[in-house]
């Protein structure tokens, strides 16, 4: 068994699937600024295709170096993203994280921890691939925060 496979089964463990009701999870995406130029029912069908986990406030939800599964959304917490002892960047509600291991295909690239009780809505690399391929505007406003958190890393040197 590899190393990225038990680190795998370990943050499965630590995630508690969790469900919302779609018409919650439909509200809650519809405010996210990603998700902006949808409408109502195209928002419902994202929402209909990912799936909510709940992390207690010190759980790892996604480990430097594992191999990445899934694109994340922060709806209720806070979650911080750490390169060894450094914290990159502090994330909350309407934020999201795992796009790049989903984009370039090479592990995850950081650590990204709940800090708070956290609720997070995921969408597989497929969901994510094929929402991209529909929907090419939130290709275009990832590569916004992409840009965006790559200055605020190189202003933190
Ligand atoms: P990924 O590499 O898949 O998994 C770790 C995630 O942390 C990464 O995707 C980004 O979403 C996020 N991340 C990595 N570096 C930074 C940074 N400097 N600022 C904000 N978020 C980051």
């Amino acid at each position: 068994m590899s190393l990225n496979h038990v680190q795998q089964t370990k943050l499965q463990m630590a995630a508690e699937p969790w469900s919302m009701t779609l018409a919650d999870v439909t509200s809650a995406l519809a405010s996210v600024p990603l998700f902006s130029g949808f409408s109502q029912k195209q928002i419902r069908l994202v929402a209909e295709r990912g799936r909510e986990y709940k992390y207690k406030a010190g759980t790892a939800i996604v480990e430097d170096g594992s191999i990445g599964v899934g694109f994340y959304m922060v709806l209720n917490g806070r979650v911080e993203v750490r390169k060894g002892p450094r914290v990159l960047a502090r994330l909350s509600n309407g934020q999201y994280f795992g796009e790049m291991s989903l984009i370039d295909g090479e592990p995850r690239s950081a650590d990204v921890l709940a800090v708070q009780p956290t609720e997070c809505f995921t969408l597989s690399t497929q969901v994510f691939y094929a929402l991209i391929k529909q929907h090419p505007e939130l290709a275009l406003l990832m590569l916004k925060e992409l840009a965006k958190r790559l200055r605020a890393a190189q202003n933190s040197n």
